[in-house]
């Protein structure tokens, strides 16, 4: 039997980080997946292989066709007839997966981290030895039994289910298949106009499909601050992106060739129909196969393992992080909680600031954020500044061709103390950072106004809304 000091449940960006974390502190360590991408074993989880990387591939791509035929002409660029190869475009993000999954596996072998290849589930506790044995199970029903003084669970999540209709990622499809479509669809339909929905609607919208997304939610994005959400929402549907709020969805039929979906919105009955579905309504933890009951382990009502602050879980020695655990379903969040509990184990005493957790969705514009939105000070009664700065005369953003959205700096009243930060515009994803840092130092909003930012740069607008919550903008 193999006998480890850790053992790590899912090689996602929770279990790979935590794994190559624990073997740099000197732990012996192996890391089991079950995950197989073209019939093979492929590390990264969900997010390298079916998710944040491919997603992210296909986005740049799209929206380099879309610039193509749209914007390089303003640039006097001009070319005959541009055409998209759908079939070059996806083997193009499956060799950016297979490059950062066999990347992962070197990371293995340099830290001396035992890979192991199948479904793991919780046998026992030998508590005489204070080990844990964890049974695995490869796809040719090969058992092995391994033993590990920890157990750190990154099992990650799966999409959520729609009642009416099963994924068959044929027609109907999930993130999986929304990322493998082998031409454009004339007319797609998404339901759920989340992170997921919002990012691969941008996609065929730009490639040339009919994208509509029929959104339950009255709200358009309700996690994001609400003026930059309708920001955004104004912006994609200007380039032609369909979104349909308040609806209930009905009864769905799949054929061959199509897909129509019954919906009632304002009490009006209709029915879309398409040649694919997405379905995009938020993800479950994956935590059905860990035999949690046999062991004791404890889950919440919804199938999240139940943890502290730290992670540590209701068993001895047995840790839980990223999206099978409560807060956002994020990539980094999975991955600093990995690190947190590798140290945690080697008995240091990192903490994480679940607060400043930034968050990206990658449309154009991009809408970028961290702490607190205007709603939710509002109702905690917390009295705030606000400073907004606009990308519209910024000499960057002229100058890349694209230069709308804003930053918003939103800064305790009292003490100036920057309490949230969120933004719509070219490359928040970057901007971010600097308000990530700035929080993590808890800067004020002067502090932020009295640093040099390069020019020309994006970064001049955050430095405009730190000054704009003193009323001294100098560019507005
Ligand atoms: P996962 O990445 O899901 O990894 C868990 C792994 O464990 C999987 O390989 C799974 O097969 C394996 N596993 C599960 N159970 C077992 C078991 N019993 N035995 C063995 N192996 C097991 N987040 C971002 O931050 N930025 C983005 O841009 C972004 N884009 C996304 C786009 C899409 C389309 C999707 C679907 C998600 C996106 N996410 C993004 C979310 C991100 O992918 C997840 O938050 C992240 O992958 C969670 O990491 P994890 O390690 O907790 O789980
Ligand atoms: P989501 O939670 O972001 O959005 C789901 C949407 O579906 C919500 O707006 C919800 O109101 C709507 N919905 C739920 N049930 C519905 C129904 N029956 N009919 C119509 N609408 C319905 O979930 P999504 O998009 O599936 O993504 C899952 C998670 O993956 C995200 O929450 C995020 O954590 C992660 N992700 C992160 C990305 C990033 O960081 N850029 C990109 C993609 C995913």
């Amino acid at each position: 039997m193999n006998n480890f000091d850790i053992l790590v449940i899912g090689g996602g960006p929770g279990g790979y980080v935590a794994a190559i974390r624990a073997a740099q502190l000197g732990f012996s360590v192996a890391c089991v997946d079950g995950f197989k991408r073209e019939g093979k074993y492929s590390l990264g989880g969900t997010c390298l292989n079916v998710g944040c990387i491919p997603s992210k591939a296909l986005l740049q791509s799209s929206e380099n066709f879309h610039a193509l035929t749209h914007d390089f002409i303003n640039h006097g660029i001009s070319c005959a007839s541009p055409k998209i190869d759908i079939a070059k475009m996806l083997a193009r993000k499956d060799d950016i997966i297979s490059k950062n999954a066999n990347g992962i596996s070197f990371l293995f072998k340099k830290n001396k981290i035992t890979e192991l290849h199948g479904w793991a589930s919780f046998v026992s506790r030998d508590t005489a030895a204070a080990k844990w044995q964890v049974e695995i199970t490869d796809d040719n029903e090969v058992e092995q039994l391994v033993s590990a003084t920890h157990v750190i669970v990154a099992s990650g999540s799966t999409p959520r289910p729609l009642p009416q209709i099963a994924i068959d990622n044929k027609n109907v499809l999930d993130n999986e298949g929304a990322l493998a479509i082998t031409e454009v669809p004339e007319k797609l339909c998404i339901i759920g106009a989340g992170v997921i929905g919002l990012e691969m609607g941008s996609v065929w919208l730009r490639l040339g499909s009919k994208v509509t997304i029929l959104e339950a939610s009255n709200r358009f994005l309700p996690v994001a601050d609400e003026q930059l959400a309708k920001e955004l929402q104004k912006n994609l549907i200007k380039q032609g992106l369909e979104i349909k709020t308040g609806v209930k969805i009905g009864e769905i039929k799949s054929s061959t060739t199509k897909v129509s979906i019954a919906y009632t919105q304002d009490n009006q009955t209709a029915t879309l129909d398409c040649n694919k579905l997405i379905v995009a309504i938020g993800r479950v933890p994956n935590t059905y196969g860990l035999a949690a009951d046999k062991v004791g382990l404890q889950l919440d009502e919804r199938g999240f393992i139940v943890v502290d602050d730290n992670c540590k879980t209701n068993l001895e020695n047995v840790w839980a992080i990223g999206d099978c655990v409560r807060g956002p379903m994020l990539a980094h969040k999975a991955s600093d909680e990995g690190v947190m509990v590798a140290e945690r184990i080697a008995s240091q005493k990192p903490h994480l600031d679940f607060d400043n957790i930034p968050w990206v969705i990658y449309t154009n514009p991009e809408l970028a954020w961290v702490g607190k939105t205007e709603q939710q000070l509002k109702q905690a009664g917390v009295s705030y500044t606000k400073g907004v700065a606009s990308f519209m005369a910024n000499g960057r953003a002229l100058g890349l061709g694209n230069n709308i959205g804003m930053v918003k700096i939103l800064a305790d009243a009292t003490t100036d103390r920057i309490l949230g930060v969120h933004m719509v515009g070219p490359f928040v994803s970057e901007l971010i950072s600097e308000a990530v840092v700035a929080m993590e130092f808890k800067a004020s909003s002067e502090d932020l106004a009295r640093i040099i930012h390069a020019h020309p740069s994006l970064s001049e607008v955050t430095h405009e809304a730190a000054l704009a919550c003193d009323n001294r903008q100098l560019h507005g």
